[in-house]
């Protein structure tokens, strides 16, 4: 007989202490006990970031290849139970179902208690690495098309109460197909209607909005939005477009190319808590333009939609996914024409017996030259 605590895994019946009778197992009842982590072989690291590291790995029982995310756990937190920052990953990452949003497997548990590891399907790309070593920029059509995915991933989101708040180059995948998939959902939240208030320094600061850095602790959806813009700018030049050092930089970097907010443009903006410590430098001039001298007015519009300084007033995905932006040339390449390139991070951190050396893309040869590609690993980035 099972014991008191253990999960039931079988059918048939048990015995109900309370009513003394016996009592039918029902299929609802059995809970699957998770699959072991050594049913998957290591292949490499694909990358290390503040909560866990990540392998590209090979489902042993099928040979498929998966991304294996290994969940930071502190061991201290398991005292009153499973921590909550991991269950919020793994749960809104189970209610998710989207192309534009990374596909969880399953959850596999190592030999201790604490170590937890995400299965998630495999993306040859994170969008991070893949602009360090780009060698030419994307095409505004290509960028178009990355764009309007992450803009879907987003409205999909967004629609089901999930605020991503972590929304940057290096947790954005693409696929070898031209898909791009929204990733790390380590500090996402889920949010009702009013909003609770919630820890202001969270976003990665580059892509950091100004209600954030001005210490307003009311997340909202917009927080991703502004994040959308940075993302939009920074592929359309090549470079992240406000790389602060600091949050005082970061503000100076915004307001040098937006001008200064004022309780006019954004109500409320003269009683966020930073507002009362110091004082703004005055720049009158929006400088978008400069910043993007061949962009077009509806691209111009859309980047200041995205960047309104108050939350509210802010594109949302769907009205940033109207915009005419998308439907004028070049129009938004269709996804499998974004070239793929060679996977960079398989080739460093492949151990040298693996036999990932060789996997190159399947629709690579008429596009770049992967050579010529694999010169170009110079710049790093630092977030
Ligand atoms: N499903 C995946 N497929 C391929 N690479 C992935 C996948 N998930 C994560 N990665 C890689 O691992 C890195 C770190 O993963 P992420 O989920 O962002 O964790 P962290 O919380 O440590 O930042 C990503 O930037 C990306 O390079
Ligand atoms: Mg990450």
């Amino acid at each position: 007989m099972a014991e008191w605590d253990e999960p039931i895994r079988k059918k048939g019946f048990i015995l109900n202490f309370q009513t003394k009778k016996l009592q039918e197992v029902h299929d609802k009842h059995i809970i699957e006990a998770p699959r072991s982590v050594d049913c998957y072989e290591k292949l490499n690291t694909l990358g290390q970031g503040t909560y866990g590291i990540v392998y590209r790995v090979r489902d042993k029982l099928t040979s498929k290849e998966y991304a294996l995310k290994k969940v930071k756990v502190d061991k201290d937190l398991f005292r009153d139970g499973f921590p909550v920052s991991c269950l919020r990953e793994i749960s809104i990452l189970k209610t998710c179902c989207h192309p534009n949003v990374v596909k969880l497997k399953e959850v596999v548990v190592g030999k201790e208690l604490e170590k937890i590891y995400l299965v998630m399907e495999y993306c040859e790309q994170d969008l991070a690495s893949l602009l360090d070593n780009l060698e030419k920029p994307f095409t505004e059509s290509e960028v178009k098309c990355i764009i309007i995915q992450l803009l879907r991933g987003l409205q999909y989101l967004h629609d089901n109460f999930i605020i991503h708040r972590d929304i940057k180059v290096s947790n954005l995948l693409l696929t070898d197909e031209g898909c791009l998939k929204i990733a790390d959902f380590g500090l996402a939240r889920t949010f009702a209607v009013p909003s609770k208030s919630m820890t202001p320094n969270l976003v990665t600061l580059w892509y950091r909005p100004p209600e954030l850095l001005l210490g307003s602790t009311h997340h909202t959806t917009a927080v991703d939005m502004w994040a959308a813009g940075c993302i939009l700018g920074e592929l359309l030049l090549n470079k992240p477009l406000l790389p602060g050092k600091g949050e005082i930089a970061q503000l100076e970097l915004i307001i040098e190319l937006l001008g200064t907010p004022s309780e006019n443009i954004w109500p409320g903006f003269s009683q966020l808590p930073a507002i009362q410590n110091f004082t703004l430098r005055a720049q009158p001039y929006n400088n978008l333009k400069t910043k993007f001298p061949t962009l077009s007015q509806a691209g111009l519009r859309l980047l200041n939609f995205l960047f309104m300084y108050d939350p509210k007033k802010r594109a949302t995905a769907l009205e940033s996914l109207e915009s005419n932006y998308f439907k004028e040339p070049p129009l938004p390449c269709n996804p499998t024409f974004i070239p793929s390139f060679p996977q960079h991070r398989n080739f460093k951190n492949a151990p040298s017996s693996s036999s990932s050396k060789n996997e190159h893309s399947s629709r690579s040869s008429s596009k770049h030259k992967i050579s010529e590609m694999l010169e170009n690993l110079k710049r790093k980035r630092f977030d």
